[in-house]
């Protein structure tokens, strides 16, 4: 995040101290910055400028409101997976004509919600998916439209538990199952196929699948000579969480994106989570204890699998930096771990890191993306609370849950 930096000693977010902002605030909490927000998005849309999509901005990698209206306010449409997400969306004053649903077992209830307030698309996952739309669409007398989501079979070169586009993922519809319920789509009186949608992973660091997806669906396209208002080309685009991972070349994959638009004449929507959100954020926490081990010393933070699952789901590795930087360093190995009663609940092993002491702080770094939308209440641990600052100033976008109330509820 280029708005995180050392001045001196001290870690800053935008203008602040984030010692100051300690002082006065709780750990764990999530911090962000909005102006890293408002130039990731901007630098999305610079990059697409050619073709000019909307961007629907995937609510589930952080659903906070107030980020959502950040976004909404630069022009960013919603891609939303449950009815909860979409009433975030319009709760954050996101215009019904920008939102998109996506998801494979959206329920009656999401969906009536979804065609009541008129939203731009609902991405289709199966044919009895288009049926229960159909059906509940001629129930109240109105004409839906559709996009159909396709697995392409393509392998994104990602984390397993984040591909989503080979024939063993549960999404969309493979090319062979779409094209047979094209044929019947006539039956269905109250949906019209305006888009056809795909999304082939996450963290994806190479355009090379990207490219390939584009061949598959303009194929596709051609072959049933589609006349679609929209083409979904799903989000998934990769960041930097270390020095190791180069970053995706999203210019060359524009000119692609752009030629096919134009081919087709139809408007391009995206689904950027992560590369929107990613590393506008960090998780603060205090370290509570500092125990030997017998092959490591464990420091223990105050921050749990709960609150940032990421490494405990995919593996996944943040880095975990000082608040205020000193030259002296610890000898052998330590291992950042959580409170949670798991193994799992650990968040990442350093050698000859800096000398910590109990009650330091510390910063999980790059967790605006699935960080909070992920956190749970396990071990019945409040979920914790979220700050947003921009330049000097900090907004509380989420109180701390209240424990009380998550104990009587
Ligand atoms: N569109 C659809 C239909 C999706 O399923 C997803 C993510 C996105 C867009 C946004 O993808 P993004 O641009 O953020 O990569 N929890 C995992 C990631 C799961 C992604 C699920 N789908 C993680 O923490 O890595």
């Amino acid at each position: 995040m280029q708005n995180l930096r050392y001045v001196g000693k001290n870690l800053f977010i935008e203008k602040l101290s984030i010692n100051n902002i300690l002082k006065r605030n709780k750990t764990p909490f999530y911090l962000y910055s909005e102006n890293q927000i408002i130039n990731n998005f901007l630098r999305f849309k610079e990059v697409f400028k050619k073709t000019n999509p909307l961007i629907c901005f995937a609510a589930k990698s952080n659903s906070n409101v107030s980020i959502l209206k950040t976004l909404g306010k630069l022009g960013a449409g919603t891609d939303v997976v449950s009815g909860g997400e979409l009433l975030k969306a319009l709760k954050a004053g996101i215009k019904p004509n920008k939102v998109v649903f996506s998801g494979v077992g959206k329920n009656e209830d999401e969906l009536r919600i979804a065609i009541n307030k008129k939203i731009l698309l609902i991405n289709c996952e199966s044919e009895s998916e288009a049926k229960l739309i159909d059906k509940i669409a001629r129930k109240l007398r109105k004409k839906v439209s559709i996009g159909f989501r396709l697995n392409p079979n393509i392998d994104a070169k990602t984390h397993q538990k984040i591909s989503t586009g080979k024939a063993e993922n549960k999404f969309g519809l493979s090319i062979k199952n779409f094209k047979s319920f094209y044929k019947s789509i006539k039956k269905y009186k109250n949906i019209k196929l305006d888009a056809l949608s795909v999304h082939i992973g996450s963290q994806i660091l190479s355009d090379v699948p990207y490219k390939k997806m584009l061949n598959v669906m303009s194929n596709l396209i051609k072959e049933l000579k589609l006349d679609l208002k929209f083409l979904d080309l799903g989000g998934g685009f990769g960041i930097r969480y270390n020095e190791k991972d180069k970053p995706i070349n999203l210019k060359k994959y524009s000119d692609s994106v752009n030629k096919l638009a134009k081919k087709l004449k139809c408007k391009i929507i995206f689904e950027p989570g992560r590369s929107i959100i990613g590393d506008t954020g960090i998780l603060l926490s205090k370290i509570q204890y500092i125990k030997k081990g017998a092959k490591k010393d464990f420091i223990i933070i105050d921050a749990g699998m709960n609150d940032f699952m990421r490494p405990a789901l995919y593996d996944a590795v943040h880095k975990i930096i000082p608040i205020r930087k000193s030259k002296s360093k610890l000898k052998g190995t330590i291992e950042f771990v959580g409170p949670i009663c798991e193994s799992t609940c650990k968040f990442g092993s350093y050698k000859n890191y800096q000398k910590m002491s109990e009650n330091d702080f510390v910063a999980i770094t790059n967790v605006g993306a699935y960080g909070s939308s992920l956190s749970s209440n396990y071990n019945s641990r409040p979920l914790i609370a979220e700050l947003l600052v921009n330049k000097n100033k900090i907004k509380y976008i989420r109180k701390k849950q209240d424990l009380l109330k998550l104990i009587n509820s």
